[in-house]
């Protein structure tokens, strides 16, 4: 049971634990093309981000999801997932990656105790997926998602950004790819965060339920409740293995289940990703701070939870790049 429960009931049982603000992507809604990252000296070491996460485990969270910037490229992220994933309490140890060194990463981490991998991929066109991304190889990810198939997880889901004009005409090709491999898919929507150079937010809003309409012109969708204690929402679809999720940030406000928070590269911890409300971990733990001054830090945080996001996509109001805050 957690100890962790905000002023609006929420009991808080999840953290995603950035463990890199850098990535070899620079995918168009998430990174500006020219980016400042973290001087070596602001990011978390790999024992300070060891004890954090133990801390929240003695406080009743049970799932951490690594993510990033691009989690593959932190060194030492196999020995990190092992010490998390061994963390008397937790039940749940997950990464979210772009793929594009999961080929050498996909057993070494399933072997650490990763349970589920959830992937980027938002083309499966080689020329679009190097513009989407910037720098990306589509191949280099094809590779990526059969290494993680053939790993021992429990489960690897897809996940596919949907811009209007510039990938919504392949959701079909997408959903027809998890199918396939077995996998599942969810589809998200872009959320105003950072202030990106390659288009105007507000031009390529595409709505989940748009994208539902389009899946149901070819696949039977049945809705389902299953869930993995994320904001995906998911459907079963008829004759295959596969769950899509979808996860509406802009068009379906999804806080009042609200399960996690977020501990950036720098060791702030983050109480929600459309708002600024954070507080700061990294200078208690570098003053010496015991266990138990820890976990108080921690508890009194979560008290000032926001109660949910506002996202206009014509608006960026919140600055802090998805990279940097942990997708
Ligand atoms: P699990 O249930 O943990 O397997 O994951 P999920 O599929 O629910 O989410 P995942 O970790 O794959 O996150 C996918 C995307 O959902 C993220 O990159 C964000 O875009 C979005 N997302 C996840 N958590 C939140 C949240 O708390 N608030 C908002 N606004 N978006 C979120
Ligand atoms: N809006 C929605 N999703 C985003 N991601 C990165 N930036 C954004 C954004 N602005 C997603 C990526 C990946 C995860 C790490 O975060 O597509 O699935
Ligand atoms: Fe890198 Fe993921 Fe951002 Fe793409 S979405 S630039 S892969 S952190």
């Amino acid at each position: 049971m957690t100890t962790l429960v905000d002023p609006f009931g929420r009991q808080i049982n999840y953290l995603r634990l950035s463990v890199t603000d850098r990535c070899n992507l620079r995918c168009t809604y998430c990174m500006a093309e020219e980016m400042e990252f973290l001087p070596k000296s602001s990011v978390l070491s790999l024992e300070e981000m060891q004890r954090i996460a133990s801390a929240f485990v003695n406080l009743g969270v049970t799932k951490i999801r690594l993510t990033g910037g691009e989690p593959l490229i932190r060194q030492g992220i196999v020995e990190l997932s092992s010490s998390i994933s061994a963390l008397d309490g937790l039940k749940e140890l997950t990464l979210t990656t772009n793929a594009v060194l999961l080929e050498k990463f996909a057993q070494p981490l399933a072997n650490a105790g990763v349970k589920r991998v959830n992937i980027s991929i938002d083309s499966l066109k080689p020329d679009r997926f190097k513009k989407l991304t910037r720098l990306g190889e589509l191949d280099q990810v094809l590779s990526g998602i059969e290494a993680a198939r053939n790993a021992d997880f429990q489960a690897v889901k897809l996940n596919a950004v949907i811009l209007s004009g510039q990938n919504d005409d392949e959701v079909i090709d997408l959903a027809n790819f998890a199918i396939e491999r077995d996998l599942d898919i969810s589809y998200i929507e872009e959320m105003p965060l950072g202030n990106i150079s390659s288009h105007k937010r507000e031009d390529t809003q595409h709505q989940s339920l748009d994208i539902r309409k389009t899946l149901a012109e070819h696949l039977e969708l049945t809705a389902s409740a299953e869930t993995t204690g994320g904001p995906s929402r998911y459907f079963r679809v008829t004759g295959s293995n596969t769950k899509i999720g979808f996860i509406s940030p802009l068009s379906d406000n999804f806080c009042s289940s609200c399960n996690r928070v977020r501990l950036t590269t720098e060791g702030r911890l983050l109480l929600c990703l459309g708002n600024e409300h954070s507080v700061d971990l990294r200078a208690p733990l570098r003053d010496g701070v015991d266990d138990a001054e820890l976990q108080d830090i921690i508890v009194q945080a979560i008290g000032i939870k926001p109660e949910r996001h506002y996202f206009d996509p014509e608006d960026t109001q919140i600055l802090r790049f998805m990279s940097a805050t942990g997708g």
